[in-house]
């Protein structure tokens, strides 16, 4: 089948690939003519493991370019542009708007849109409305794909979900992306199919319930921090009831990226518009809840060092995430860029964020107090303090006595709760966790 993808974001180009992989012609079509060069090159314009690989592997059915008019070929249109979040909270609908103007003037009879973007509920029926006199037919088919495992989720996915509109479009609609998806289908993998506002909703809903969790976790270890308990026990304690589950119950310095943050502001935001602002009143919490994690890194550090000016800290990780370059609201990013707010001297390592960084941190006007660096181990020496800050497995498996040697200070705060804190104490580390005495 010949598919368009249009924007080759995170989500898009992953997409285009993995079409690809799936034995589909297609082209990618975004506006940023240094994305597409890359690409065309097979060249990853991100960090996100396997994709260089996929890419290379299906450059011969692979074309990226920044003209809309490519479209024109193809039967399938994902468009997979970005929602960024706006002033005042809601969704930025700006690209997604866009990408459909200009998508129209080379849509068929027979075509099929489908929309994968998060975008606020009710956007796919106006969306539809202005396909429909091409002829063509517009779903909604959110993703879910969690950065470092993009791959992987986009060609085994937990499940698919179906927005469709009633009657034979949806139907039809259904049966051209169920060939889309044919081998992922035949894995047996769940297959939903609904209603426009149902599929949106999934996407948020999913979102807001990871971030709920997480921030659950992280008012129990406010909790446990003036009790003495341990939020890591606790966590483990509770996961074991399958109702509860283990997962995305780490307590630490919080969640960030281009997706949950984002998704949980314009899901209230839309919420509000559509007069049920209380249903999501929770969502305020969990976000007050998680901006407060990344304060208490620096609590923590004036509690042991006192006054911050003029100390040297290190913080191991800057992008959001491990497995991943991705700086968007980083939490571990925040934390260094108020640390030299308060007059510290930060050194940042991280294996892929240090790139993006450096522009950010010029930006900010920081640049004299906040340095980045790939290399954790260099960063470390003469340093006052240590921060762990994103979990990558290299700072895991970290030598605490080497670190310990390198460093002028013995304090290490681990702000994801990633460390063996018995083996970081027994080198002669002071060490603070995130909810766990
Ligand atoms: C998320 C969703 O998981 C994915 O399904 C959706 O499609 C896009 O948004 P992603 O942004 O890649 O994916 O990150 P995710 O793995 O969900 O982590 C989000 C943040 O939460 C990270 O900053 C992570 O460090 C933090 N986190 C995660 C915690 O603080 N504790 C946890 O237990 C889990």
């Amino acid at each position: 089948m010949k598919i368009s993808v249009i924007g080759c974001g995170y989500l898009g180009a992953v997409h285009a690939a993995s079409m690809a992989e799936l034995g589909h012609e297609v082209v990618g079509i975004d506006v940023n003519p240094h994305r597409i060069d890359s690409l065309q090159r097979s060249i990853a314009p991100f960090h996100e493991p396997g994709f260089d690989a996929l890419l290379l592997k299906n450059s011969s059915r692979l074309t990226f370019t920044t003209e809309m008019s490519a479209a024109a070929d193809a039967t399938v249109h994902f468009v997979a542009v970005g929602t960024p979040q706006s002033a005042d909270g809601s969704a930025d609908m700006t690209y997604v708007n866009s990408a459909i103007e200009g998508l129209l003037l080379y849509l068929s009879d027979g075509d099929l849109v489908v929309g994968k973007s998060t975008v606020p509920v009710g956007t796919a029926e106006r969306l539809s409305e202005q396909v429909q006199p091409t002829g063509a037919v517009l779903m909604w088919n959110p993703e879910f794909l969690r950065e470092g495992f993009a791959v992987e989720d986009t060609l085994s996915p937990d499940r698919l979900v179906y927005g469709v509109p009633a009657g034979d479009d949806g139907d039809s609609a259904t049966a051209i992306l169920d060939e889309v998806y044919s081998e992922i289908i035949a894995k047996g993998t769940p297959r939903l199919v609904m209603n426009f506002a149902t599929a949106e909703l999934v996407k948020v809903a999913a979102n807001s319930f990871l971030a709920t969790k997480i921030s659950f976790i992280n008012a129990m270890a406010e909790i446990a921090d003036v009790t003495g308990a341990n939020v890591t026990q606790l966590a483990d304690a509770i996961g074991y009831d399958t109702r509860i589950g283990r997962r995305f119950l780490n307590a630490g310095i919080g969640f960030g990226g281009g997706c949950l943050p984002k998704d949980i502001r314009g899901f209230v935001a839309r919420a509000e518009e559509l007069g049920v602002g209380d249903a999501l009143s929770f969502l305020k919490d969990v976000d007050d809840i998680n901006v407060r994690r990344r304060t208490r890194v620096a609590e923590i550090l004036t509690e042991e060092l006192g006054n911050l000016a003029g100390k040297t800290i290190v913080v191991w990780g800057i992008s959001f995430k491990p497995d991943s370059d991705d700086i968007r609201d980083s939490p571990a990013l925040d934390i260094a860029e108020s640390l030299a707010r308060a007059g510290a001297t930060v050194v940042s390592a991280d294996p892929e964020g240090w790139k993006p960084a450096q522009a950010r941190i010029e930006q900010s006007g920081l640049s004299d107090s906040l340095t980045t660096t790939a290399d954790h181990r260099v960063a470390v020496a003469g340093a006052d303090a240590l921060v762990v800050a994103t979990e990558w497995k290299v700072f895991q498996g970290e030598n605490a006595e080497t670190i310990g040697e390198l460093m002028s200070g013995n304090l290490v705060v681990d702000g994801r709760n990633c460390l063996d804190a018995e083996s970081w104490k027994a080198a002669g580390f002071r060490y603070r966790g995130m909810g766990r005495a």
